[in-house]
């Protein structure tokens, strides 16, 4: 009689903490934390705004211009941009392959692009000059090679 009890107790228990995770999972699965932005690596090329890479003014953001790059061994779209001294821009950037790094040399800005994530950082530029994009994570053979430019003008 004993082990009946025990084992209807051991198989309720089971059933609420099978309930308890999958009202869990449900809510994550409806509420993921925004501030994490996905995409589909193998698909960049086709996947807005990763198919026109470059520099776009915008309006009505909180930034005046969108930088969008796609990194991918070992190689930066675009090679290069040229923006205006004093601009508001929100760098959005993602990579096709593996891991990379985008550094602005002389500036604050530094991101990592992950495969599968948009990574993105709003900054102002408010010094002239050309300053040398580098990736800095160790991406293959061509890791030494890999580089663009920014000039603000
Ligand atoms: Cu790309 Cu190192």
């Amino acid at each position: 009689r004993y082990e009946k009890w025990w084992l209807t107790f051991g198989v309720g228990s089971l059933v609420v903490f099978l309930v308890v995770i999958g009202v869990g999972a449900f809510h994550q699965g409806h509420q993921p934390p925004s501030s994490v932005k996905t995409i589909n690596y193998e698909q960049v090329d086709k996947t807005a705004p990763f198919d026109e890479p470059g520099l776009k003014k915008v309006s009505g953001q909180d930034w005046d211009y969108e930088l969008v790059v796609v990194a991918s061994a070992f190689y930066y779209a675009p090679v290069e941009a040229e923006i205006p001294v004093g601009s508001k821009v929100k760098i959005i950037a993602t990579t096709k392959d593996v891991v990379h790094g985008f550094e602005v040399a002389g500036t604050n800005i530094n991101m990592m692009l992950e495969p599968g994530y948009i990574s993105e950082y709003v900054t102002t530029l408010d010094k002239t000059g050309e300053f040398l994009v580098l990736c800095n994570e160790y991406c293959g053979t061509g890791h030494h090679t890999m580089k663009s430019m920014l000039k603000v003008v």
